[in-house]
C-alpha cells in the first residue's frame, strides 16, 4: 500500500483522527489548516510538523502535497471544505454531520458524484464495537425483521453550544449519533418524520442550540418507526447514548447509562423462551492494539479509518458514502422544521435519488 500523506483542518476534534493516522503504517499526518494560530501551533509541535506545513487558509493546505483531507471543522463549513477539497483532487474524510442546510447538503452530493476521489463521512458511532457486533446478529436474522428501534443521544454540552457555532445547531440536527447504526442495522432509510421540542427553558440564552430537547418520530421505506431524542443542554448525567432494536424474533438494547455498560438481548430459539439475557456493551474491541483507541471513542475511530483507506486503495465505494452520510443527516434537518411547525408530519427528500 502507498503512503497516504493526510492534512487535517479544524484541530479540535480532528486531532482523534490525526492519532489514529500517525500511527496507521500507511498513513503519514503531514499538513495542519486551523485559523486560530494557537492551536495550529500548539499542534504543529505535538504532531512534529514544520511551521511551513501550518496553514491557517484551506485553500493554501489544499496546494500542499496531500492525498487526504479530514474536516475536523464545525458544521457549517464542511460543505464548502468538502466541495473545494474534491475540486483539488483530494479524498475526504468529514465529521458528523454532512450539513447544517438541504441547499449545502445537495452541493455536497453533486461535487461527490462528479469527483474521482472518495468521500466518506466519519460517523464514528457506526463503527463501536457494540454497533458492529449488533450489526452481525441483526443480519443474520438473530431479531427476525426489524419493526422498531429507539436512541437517545442526551449530551450536556453548554459550555459548547453558549456563544459557539453550536448555538445555532437544532438538537436534531445532531441525529448522526443516533440515526447512524439504526438505520445500518436495518438497511433502510427515512421517507417522512415528525417531532417535538421548540422551548428553552433549560438555559437562560434562547437560540435553536439551547432547546431543551427535541424528540423526532421517523418512518422508514421499510415500514419500520424509529424514535430518537436529543439534547445539549438538558441536565442528564451522565450523558446517555443509548439504543434499542426490536424485531419480529427478539430485541437489542443497550443501558441508559452512557455508551458502556450492560444491555438486555433476547433471541427467540436461542435464549430462553420469554427470558432476556444480559449482555455487555463494549464501545472498544479487545483484540485490537493498543493505539486503535487513540481516537476517543473505543476503537471506532481505528476501524473507520481502516474501512476508508480500504475503499481509497481498492476504489470501492466507502461504507459511509454520501448516500449513507445524507441518510444521516437529512432526515434531522427535516425534523427539527417540523417540530418548529408544531409537530406537523413531513415528508424526508432522499436528494441522493
Ligand atoms: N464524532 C464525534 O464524536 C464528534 C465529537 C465532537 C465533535 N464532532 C464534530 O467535529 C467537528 C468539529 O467540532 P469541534 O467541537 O471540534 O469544533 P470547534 O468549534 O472546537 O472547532 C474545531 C477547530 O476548528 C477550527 N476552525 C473552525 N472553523 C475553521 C475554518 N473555517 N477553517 C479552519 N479552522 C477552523 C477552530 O479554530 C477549532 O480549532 C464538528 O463537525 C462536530 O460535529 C464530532
Amino acid at each position: 500500500m502507498k503512503k497516504y500523506k493526510v492534512g487535517m483542518v479544524g484541530v479540535g476534534r480532528g486531532t482523534a483522527y490525526g492519532h489514529i493516522f500517525t500511527h496507521h503504517p500507511d498513513t503519514e499526518v503531514v499538513a495542519l489548516c486551523d485559523f486560530n494560530e494557537e492551536s495550529l501551533e500548539q499542534n504543529g509541535k505535538e504532531f512534529g510538523i514544520d511551521d511551513k506545513h501550518l496553514f491557517l487558509n484551506y485553500e493554501d493546505m489544499l496546494n500542499d502535497d496531500i492525498d487526504i483531507v479530514v474536516l475536523g471543522t464545525p458544521i457549517p463549513f464542511h460543505a464548502d471544505q468538502t466541495v473545494k477539497g474534491l475540486a483539488a483532487g483530494k479524498h475526504i474524510l468529514c465529521e458528523v454531520t454532512a450539513s447544517d442546510n438541504l441547499k449545502d447538503c445537495q452541493r455536497m452530493v453533486d461535487a461527490v458524484r462528479s469527483a474521482k476521489t472518495k468521500f466518506m463521512m466519519a460517523e464514528n458511532v457506526n463503527y463501536m464495537d457494540f454497533a458492529l457486533q449488533w450489526d452481525k446478529y441483526i443480519k443474520a436474522g438473530k431479531i427476525g425483521t426489524p419493526f422498531y428501534a429507539e436512541a437517545d443521544y442526551l449530551h450536556e454540552i453548554r459550555d459548547k453550544v453558549d456563544g459557539k457555532w453550536r448555538a445555532n445547531r437544532a438538537p436534531l440536527h445532531y441525529c448522526s449519533h443516533s440515526l447512524g447504526p439504526i438505520l445500518k442495522w436495518m438497511d433502510d432509510h427515512i421517507v417522512r418524520c415528525t417531532a417535538l421540542g421548540n422551548e428553552s427553558r433549560c438555559f437562560e440564552n434562547k437560540t435553536i442550540g439551547n432547546i431543551d430537547l427535541q424528540v423526532a418520530l421517523f418512518e422508514t421505506a421499510k415500514g419500520a418507526t424509529i424514535k430518537v431524542a436529543r439534547s445539549s443542554v438538558a441536565r442528564r448525567y451522565p450523558g446517555s447514548g443509548f439504543y434499542s432494536i426490536l424485531g419480529t424474533k427478539g430485541y437489542l438494547e443497550s443501558s441508559r447509562e452512557g455508551y458502556e455498560g450492560t444491555g438486555l438481548r433476547y433471541f427467540e430459539g436461542i435464549d430462553p423462551e420469554k427470558t432476556a439475557r444480559k449482555i455487555a456493551i463494549p464501545t472498544s474491541n479487545l483484540d485490537a492494539p493498543p493505539e486503535a483507541n487513540a481516537g476517543g471513542h473505543g476503537t471506532s475511530e481505528y476501524y473507520l479509518v481502516y474501512d476508508f483507506l480500504k475503499c481509497i486503495e481498492e476504489d470501492t465505494t466507502p461504507p459511509i458514502d454520501i448516500v449513507r452520510a445524507m441518510d444521516m443527516t437529512v432526515p434531522g434537518l427535516i425534523a427539527h422544521e417540523a417540530a418548529m411547525k408544531g409537530g406537523v408530519w413531513l415528508d424526508v427528500p432522499r436528494i441522493t435519488d
